[in-house]
Parts: structure tokens; sequence; C-alpha cells
């Protein structure tokens, strides 16, 4: 029986506690009924819990396959995930709760937040930096990184975060697809102990970057050992951001910078993702929509509350980090707890010492992250008392019934709903998941869409598919879908919208899934050619690409192979230009090559050298008997192939290797 069975056969049913129905932000009210009836209507009220400047009386536009929502409002995102707040009660709570892999701790109450995000703003107009003007942020886990992401939003620029683990060269490429002005970095970041050198990679980046005119550095832990290895500061063009706020928080005015008021439909965010080509996209976001899709799943999926201690464990490089740290939870008023390391530094027990110290009541991670817990064995949580959390979420990738058992009996003491969250960089805030208080969850399953949210599973030719498996579609337009493709409108068209024939109003995500008798979806992963490692998207082209950059490298095929931990590990079959043998050494180096070229999450696990790749008559590499190979499969059908002793001499090797 295959594992996909295995999960399929899943039959445990947990119903919601009553004691969490009962206080839950659901409680009294049918959503899925009301949202059922009439889902623009729903998606209006929901748009209007948030703060408008100008309130909007259009709902949707819809002309497949794009869409405006409540296209004639204005509003802005720093506004509703500060301002509002400042004026009320939550003045003095805590917004960010902070803590440094090294063990410092900074807490800013929103109004602290409020007064940073604003001088930002200030610096941001002394800069030059105006409404529409692309930002990039380069930055660790930092309290800086949340007060950079809403200063820009708050004077109408639109911001690009690149995960500070990308290399110089994903950076560089990043930075001139989107011609931003300013980069804003930090001096350096920690991760497991180490120092990563953030603004030496930067001035890398910026060898080549036309666009940038400034460029503004964090200085990271003032006073920590080694501070004297200070990164090179270019006089004109690069500026201490602490200098910066210093003037701005002294310059004789009063600190507030009014927020831009911002349409409905102008650009919040680009960020960039995988996809199959050698080239990530950027993934366009824009204000009204997105902050209303965020906001009302952060109330509805976390059901969060004045009184909670929420903490998600993404990075801010990552979507996740984008809606469920920044804008999704601040827009709701929540305290959220912000770690910038690794969680077995200095130990295994670093996430539940965090949970234990800040009594974090509501936890999101991601799977791979839960399989190393349980690897690692219960005695790292049970050295905490985890006794705060009262609910837990999982994102990124499938979670595997054992998985989630795991996390449901040593994390969340049997007590704790858990929402299985499917979402993408693209849907912008999550699409299908348990309602804590409302829905049975079944280990495996992200359970149903989201109210206002309708999904379908159809075969290849648009047919549907009650119930068995098939590809995932979204088959109504949501506020806080992306808009487009930076610059590149025909790929959005051709990626999310072309999958079905005479069907533009169709969104194709790439995943595939099964639906039970209970219309619950179980996800099963892309089907097209992006990785999930890690719960990190990593497209099979772009480590293609990196490697035959490398001087030995005449061809190369990436495939991703099962993995107990990641969820999937790359495996590439590599063939050698002449005069290069293989060796172990250059193994290690095209290894290291990758690294260097895209970041350290796509590093290789296993290359092959091949003296050929299995290829059709046509000269199509056949990923599928790859993929056979790497995980030590039956071959399947091989009778297309040019050659047939390609692929079984690279089976045998590949045994032969482990
Ligand atoms: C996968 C991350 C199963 C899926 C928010 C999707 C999931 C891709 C889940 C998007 C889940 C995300 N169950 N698979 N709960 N959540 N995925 O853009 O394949 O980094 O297409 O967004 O992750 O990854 P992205």
């Amino acid at each position: 029986m295959s594992d996909l069975d295995v999960l399929l056969q899943e039959d445990r049913s947990f119903p919601p506690p009553p004691q969490f129905s009962a206080q839950a932000h659901t409680a009294g009210a049918d959503i899925y009924r009301d949202a059922a009836r009439d889902p623009d209507a729903f998606w209006a009220r929901m748009a209007r819990e948030l703060t408008w400047i100008e309130p909007f009386t259009r709902v949707l536009d819809w002309k497949p396959p794009h869409a405006q929502w409540f296209a004639d409002g204005t509003l802005n995102a720093s506004a509703n995930c500060l301002d509002r707040h400042v004026d009320g009660p939550r003045r003095n709570k805590a917004a960010i709760v902070w803590e440094g892999e090294p063990g410092d701790r900074r807490t800013l109450t929103y109004w602290d937040l409020y007064r940073e995000v604003n001088l930002f703003a200030k610096v941001l107009d002394r800069l030059g930096v105006k409404k529409g003007d692309r930002v990039a942020i380069y930055l660790p886990m930092i309290p800086e990184a949340v007060v950079a992401m809403l200063g820009c939003a708050r004077v109408g620029a639109v911001h690009s975060v690149v995960f500070g683990g990308f290399s110089p060269e994903s950076l560089r490429d990043r930075i001139n697809d989107s011609r931003c002005k300013l980069l804003i970095t930090a001096d350096r970041g920690y991760r497991r102990g180490q120092v990563v050198p953030l603004k030496r990679n930067a001035d890398r980046a910026l060898e080549e970057t036309p666009s940038i005119e400034n460029v503004i550095v964090v200085r990271r832990r003032p006073g920590a050992e080694g501070d004297l290895a200070f990164p090179e500061i270019v006089e004109g063009r690069d500026h201490w951001w602490h200098r910066l706020m210093h003037d701005a928080e002294h310059d004789g005015e009063s600190f507030v910078r009014e927020p831009e008021a911002m349409n409905a439909e102008d650009l919040l965010y680009i960020l960039y993702t995988s996809g199959t080509t050698g080239k990530p996209k950027g993934i366009v976001h824009t204000t009204g929509g997105y902050m209303t899709g965020v906001a009302a799943t952060t109330k509805y999926v976390f059901d969060l509350k004045d009184e909670d201690v929420y903490w998600c464990t993404a990075d801010i490089g990552w979507v996740t980090g984008h809606s469920y740290i920044v804008y999704g939870p601040l827009a709701v008023g929540a305290t959220c707890v912000v770690y910038e390391g690794a969680p077995d530094w200095p130990d295994k027990d670093r996430f539940w010492q965090i949970c234990e110290r800040y009594g974090v009541t509501i936890f999101y991670t991601a799977p791979t992250a839960i399989r190393a817990f349980m690897k690692w064995g219960t005695e790292f949580p049970a050295r905490r008392d985890l006794s705060r959390l009262r609910l837990l979420g999982s994102v990124g990738e499938p979670i595997n019934p054992e998985a989630w058992m795991w996390y449901h009996e040593h994390i969340g003491g049997g007590r704790c709903p858990i929402v299985d969250t499917w979402w993408q960089t693209e849907t912008g805030a999550i699409m299908i998941t348990p309602l804590p208080g409302v829905t049975a969850t079944k280990p495996g399953s992200a359970t149903v869409p989201f109210p206002g949210v309708s999904a379908a599973l159809l075969d290849s030719l648009g047919k549907e598919i009650p119930e068995g498996g098939g590809l995932l579609a979204l088959t109504r337009p949501w506020p806080s879908m992306l808009r487009t493709i930076w610059g590149d409108d025909d790929r959005y068209v051709q990626t999310y919208f072309s999958k079905w024939e005479g069907r533009p109003d169709l969104y194709f995500p790439g995943d595939g899934a099964k639906r039970d008798a209970d219309g619950y979806y179980w996800i099963l992963g892309r089907v097209d050619d992006v990785l999930n490692v890690a719960g990190h998207r990593i497209g099979t082209m772009e480590v293609e690409s990196a490697l035959v950059d490398h001087p030995a490298v005449a061809e190369a095929a990436v495939v991703g192979k099962v993995h107990e931990l990641k969820g999937q590990a790359i495996a590439a079959f590599v063939t050698l230009r002449s005069g290069h043998q293989p060796s172990g050494e250059l193994r290690d180096e095209l290894r290291e090559h990758v690294a260097e070229k895209i970041g350290a999450i796509a590093r290789p696990d296993d290359i092959l050298f091949s003296a050929d790749l299995p290829k059709t008559r046509s000269g199509k590499i056949m990923r599928r008997l790859l993929r056979d190979i790497a995980e030590g499969r039956a071959l399947g059908d091989t009778t297309t192939l040019a050659d047939p002793g390609v692929v079984a001499s690279l089976k045998e090797q590949y045994e032969h290797q482990e």
C-alpha cells in the first residue's frame, strides 16, 4: 500500500472541543452559511471591519482572469495595523515580543511600533521614496523588518522582501526585476550561532543593481563580539538605520507621518516565488483585498483574542511571514512573538522555552519542523510548560497523519484544535482550513474552503470530480488573490488561468488533491515542476540552471524525492562536459555551487553523474523516470524513450551509490 493510500484511509476525526467552540469568534453564527448565501456580501462585511479612509461602494469587478476588489475605496495598510489601535485600548498592548537568537529581547507596544513606523516613513520621505516606488528588504527576523514593511506601506512604497537566506545573486535578480530604488539590510543576522553577513552579501548584489540609489543598514547588535568587523559603508549611498531614525526624531517636527491614502487596488507588495521556469516570479498583492483576506482569516482561523499571545514561526521572507506575522495579526491587534533563529539553538527545546517564557497561546508552524521535533523526541517539549497553548496551526506542505497526531498529543496536550491551512504566495491568505470552533478535523486533511472561498477538484478537461483524486481549482475570485506577475501579465494568465480551455475564471494552484465523502480536501502536493523542500518552494528549473552554470556541467535534470523530514529532497542527475570526471569532490563542489547561486535551501541532497539522461525521442527529459530512480521504485513505462538502456544503467548506478 502506498503512503497515499494510507493517508486516504485515515478515518480518525476530532470534533471541535465544546469549550473552544463556546468562546470562539464563530460562536452563535454560521459564517459558512452566511458566506455561501452571498460570498461577495460576506467579503464586503469582512472588508468593512478594516478602517477605510474613503469607504468603497463597489465590491468585485471580475473580468476573468483579472479581478478588482473594493476598487473605489481608499485605505492604508499601516494605519490598519497601527493607527486604529493606538487610538483605543490597545495603545499600550504588546504588539511585538521579540527574541533574538543570541538571547537579546525587545518588546514593542502598539504605541512603540506606531512611533517607529512613523519615523521610518519620514526617513523614506527624506530619501525620496515615493508612492509606487519599489523597496527591497533583506533583513533577519528583527523588529526593524516589521518597521520597514509597515513604513513602506505608510508612504505607499511597494516592498519586496527577499529572504535573508537567499544568495547575493538571487537578491540582485529580484532587485533588478522590479527596479528597486532602495535596499534595507543589516550588518548581520544570527543562525545556529553563526553570523550571517547580510550586508556583505548585499554588497555583492549591489555591484549589479543600477536602480538602487540608497542603502539603509541596521546595526543588528551594537557592541556585540566581532562588532569590529563592520561592513563597508559606501559614502553617499549607505546609511545607518539608527542615524536616520535619530535625525527624523530630532527634526523639530511632530513624529507623525500621515498615512498615504492608497486606492484599494494600489500595490502593497511584490513577493518573489518559484515557478516552473528558471526565473522566480514577482507575485503582486494590492492593498484592500489583501488586507481583507488576511484580517478575516487571522480572526477566524486563529480565533485571535486580545488576551492571546500568538506565534507564527515563519520567516518574514516568505508569504506566511507577510500575512501571518505582520499584516493579519497586527490588523486584528494581536500580540505576536517574533523569533530570529533556529529551533535547535542552543538546544532542541528553544521553541518550547519561548512558548513557556511568553505564555504562547496560539502556535503556527510547518510540518517539516514538527517532523524534526518528533525525531528529537518528546523530552524536549516535556521540559517546558506548554499549558497555555489553546490552538495549533500547520502550513506549507502536507502534514502526514503521524506528525499531526504527535503535534496534537505532545505539543497540544490532546486539548488544542489543529488548523491545517492550505494556501500559497499567490492566494495571499489561507484558502482551505478548518475553523477551530466549528470544523471537525481529520489528521492530514486541510478540510474545507474558508467561508467565501470556492474550490473544486477537476480532471484535466475541467470536469468536476465529486469524490476521489484530481486537480485542485479555486472557482471564484477572492479578495487577497494575486493581481498579476510583476512585469509579466501574460505569464499570470498562462500559469494560473489557462489550465482549462475556455475557462479563464478557474484558478489553477498547481496542486493535486483528493476529496473524501465528507467533502474534505486532502492536498497531495504539486503536480508541476515545483519542489517543496522543508516547506520552501523551489523550482526544478532554477536548480538546473544553477547546475549548468558550472563549467563542468553539460546537462542537468532535477527532481524531488520523498524525504522523511523535509517532505521532499532535491536529487540532481548531471552529465559532465568532456574533460571532466565524476568525483566526490566535484559532487561537493556542485552542491556548494547551487547553494551559492540560489541559497542554502536549494542545495541538492543527491547528485548522480551520468553519461546520459533518459529522453524521449523528441529530446524531452523524462523526469518521471528520474523520480522513480531517486525514490527507488520500479521503473514506469520506458517505451517512449529514445534509448531505454540509459535509464536502466542510471538506476543501477543510483542503487549502487546508496
Ligand atoms: C504547499 C506557503 C498541503 C502547496 C503558504 C502549495 C500545502 C505551496 C499546505 C505553496 C498545506 C501549503 N497542505 N500543502 N496545509 N500549505 N502547501 O507559496 O503545494 O510558499 O502550492 O506558500 O505549498 O507554497 P508557498
